[in-house]
């Protein structure tokens, strides 16, 4: 079976790629010149775990990339992975899957193909690819992806559930076409939904806005938290125990970032809004999103009064760990938070590309310290919280491996603000910091 990726970003290049480690032949096609150019010579664009291992695997042996359409005339099925951005408005911008849409229309002929769609897109969006399509033989799939950046690789070859949407479940070609495609996973047991194409668009919607839901409620919890001095850190864990709650996303922080709960929460309120529903609760959790970077920034004004021309270590870049996904960030926007009110600004993560990005999007200069305005990049923990009046932490790593004594000595005041309440706290205030986290002191 012939298979072409359309968009190799951090869903179709993932998709790519596990499909060429499964065994079939994969062409991957995206607009991107120098992205395609990189993937050729099997360089991976962005950074995920064994993900440049695989593309070294496989290239140019049943993997190859494309700026050309072309290979969907010899595709029996044709992922659709392109972005979906949010618009000025908040829904989702369907720009660029309906302009692959009608660039795929000139390399369709008599021949059966199967369009699975693995963006992430509102209800009633495969319905509407089908209509573009219409007199073409074609049928048209619901296929939305759950992977998890940082961990890509693996969640594509452990994924917890496949969810396939169909127009009609009577039709059984698309779905032993779909079923032979991911037969490895039938053999391993994953579960395997297989419903319409509404079901299927909402499924992915509702999976993260009820993700983001639970952060919102840890988070605006916390802030009672810190008002009374309850610690939240020990609430999440005895709520996490009880099964029913369970302990995966209670801990509190600064908020959720990424390419994908900040613009599918504020999707999914579009498309009941644009079904006259008031979506009240998915509205709240969107709205304590906002706040809470704001709510956390406050504090550490309120630490120092005047930040102007204070000097911070923000320590995480990207928006979690083992990424260079700077999309959405909390730590960028706690950057620029910090630059705007006159302070100075050494950013630190452990993933060089992380850096790099963030290098790239300040148009920052390039020198052995990088900066610009009043933002450098350092490649070293130890340089960066050199001379600071305050850490702040914004990526969720575990930054207790780090040699603390070290840090103390080299910081100018023993402050910090810990906005993923990772650190060992009693070992810190032993050392003499001042400790001041989301909701726990
Ligand atoms: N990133 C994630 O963790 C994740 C997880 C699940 C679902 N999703 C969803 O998957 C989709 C893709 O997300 P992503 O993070 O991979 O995006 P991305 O921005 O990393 O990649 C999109 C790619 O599509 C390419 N592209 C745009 N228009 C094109 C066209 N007409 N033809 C060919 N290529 C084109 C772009 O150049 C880019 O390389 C989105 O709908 C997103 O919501 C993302």
């Amino acid at each position: 079976m012939k298979i072409s990726v359309v968009g190799t970003g951090y869903v179709g290049l993932i998709q790519a790629v596990g499909l060429a480690e499964l065994g079939f032949e994969v062409v991957g096609i995206d607009i991107d010149e120098m992205k395609i150019k990189q993937l050729n010579k099997g360089k991976s664009p962005l950074y995920e775990e064994d993900l440049e291992e695989l593309l070294k695997k496989h290239i140019n042996k049943n993997l190859t990339f494309t700026t050309s359409y072309e290979p969907i005339k010899d595709s029996d099925v044709v992922f659709l992975c392109v972005g979906t951005p949010q618009d000025a408005e908040g829904n989702a911008d369907l720009r660029f899957l309906f302009s692959a849409v009608e660039k795929m229309k000139d390399y369709l002929d008599e021949k059966y193909r199967v369009i699975v769609i693995k963006s992430t897109v509102p209800v009633g969006t495969n319905r509407k690819v089908k209509e573009i399509l219409k007199g073409y033989n074609v049928d048209v799939v619901s296929n939305p992806e759950f992977l998890r950046e940082g961990i890509a690789v693996y969640d594509f070859f452990n994924p917890e559930r496949i969810v396939l949407g169909f127009e009609d479940l009577s039709n059984k070609k698309p779905i032993e076409i779909m079923e032979t495609i991911y037969g490895y996973f039938k053999e391993k047991n994953i579960p395997f939904i297989i419903t319409n194409w509404e079901t299927s668009e909402l499924i992915k919607y509702a999976s993260n806005a009820f993700l983001a839901t639970k952060i919102s409620f840890i988070n605006e919890l916390a802030k009672l938290s810190d008002k009374v001095g309850a610690d939240i850190k020990t609430i999440s864990y005895a709520m996490g125990l009880d099964k029913r709650i369970g302990d995966k996303f209670l801990n509190a922080g600064i908020g959720y970032g990424g390419s994908c709960f900040p613009k599918d929460v504020k999707a999914l309120i579009k498309q009941f809004e644009n079904n006259n529903i008031e979506p009240i609760l998915i509205k709240a959790t969107d709205k304590v999103n906002e706040e809470q970077i704001k709510w956390f920034f406050e504090k550490i004004k309120g630490y120092y009064g005047n930040l102007n021309g204070k000097t911070f270590a923000v320590l995480g870049l990207a928006f979690k760990p083992n990424t260079d996904d700077l999309r959405e960030s909390r730590a960028i926007k706690l950057i620029d938070m910090l630059l705007d009110s006159g302070a100075i600004v050494k950013g630190f993560d452990y993933v060089e590309k992380a850096r790099e990005n963030t290098i790239n999007m300040y148009k920052l200069n390039k020198s052995k310290i990088v900066y610009g305005y009043n933002l450098y990049v350092l490649d070293d923990i130890y340089e960066a919280v050199k001379d600071v009046d305050g850490i702040i932490i914004a990526t969720e790593y575990d930054y207790n491996k780090e040699d603390w004594k070290k840090i103390g000595k080299l910081v100018k005041e023993k402050v910090i603000f810990d906005g993923r309440n990772v650190l060992d706290v009693k070992k810190v205030k032993k050392l003499g910091f001042k400790y001041y986290g989301v909701g726990r002191r």
